[in-house]
């Protein structure tokens, strides 16, 4: 029997409440550089909870164009990522890791911020994006806090702000950079 099997993946959640501000792209980055790093020895699943599916139509792509992503793709529902710690347990390869491509808003949102080890939170310095990026966290800090049921332990789930430069002039942004 694989022991990997009995092993749970870390999961990692690219989460927050602004669309467009690159969850799907530092998923599918981050995925890449997991391969990489271990010299494809550590084995990497996207699970994709946007219904917008970004990071499927990416996955599909890269495979039409001869150059195939070096991990699967998977579809999910906010219930499959209530169980993405347990999916070893149906998958005959197991994973290592497992990267959520977040939706910005719902269930899909608040399951990933609840089912993830580490939450990254990807944020340009506007103030709008850091006022989702917050909002997240603060989800975050509500999850870790107060023990789910009197049997279940807490799954402490770690906040992590990644910003992005892309040269803008806004206040917020200057003030940031210094
Ligand atoms: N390094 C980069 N610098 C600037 N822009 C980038 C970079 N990487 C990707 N982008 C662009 O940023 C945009 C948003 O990226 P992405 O689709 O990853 O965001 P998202 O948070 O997943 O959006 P959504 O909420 O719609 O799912 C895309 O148009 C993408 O091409
Ligand atoms: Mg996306």
């Amino acid at each position: 029997m694989n022991d990997k099997k009995t092993r749970e993946p870390m999961v990692i959640a690219l989460a927050t409440g602004k669309g467009g501000s690159m969850k799907t792209t530092s998923a599918v980055f981050m995925a890449c550089a997991l391969v990489d790093q271990s010299r494809g020895e550590q084995r990497v699943l996207v699970a994709d909870a946007d219904v917008q599916g970004d990071a499927k139509d990416w996955w599909y792509l890269a495979a039409e164009i001869g150059d195939p992503l070096p991990f699967d793709v998977m579809s999910a529902a906010p219930a499959d990522i209530k169980h993405l710690h347990g999916i070893n347990d149906r998958l005959d390869d197991p994973v290592d890791w497992v990267l959520i491509d977040s939706a910005p808003y719902g269930r899909a949102l608040d399951e990933s911020v609840n089912n993830a080890d580490l939450v990254v939170i990807p944020s340009s310095p506007s103030r709008i994006d850091l006022d989702q990026a917050a909002g997240v966290k603060s989800l975050c800090e509500i999850v870790a806090s107060p023990p789910r049921s009197s049997c279940a332990a807490p799954r402490p789930t770690r906040p992590l702000c990644v910003m992005r430069w892309r040269g803008s002039t806004t206040r917020t942004s200057r003030a940031s950079r210094r």
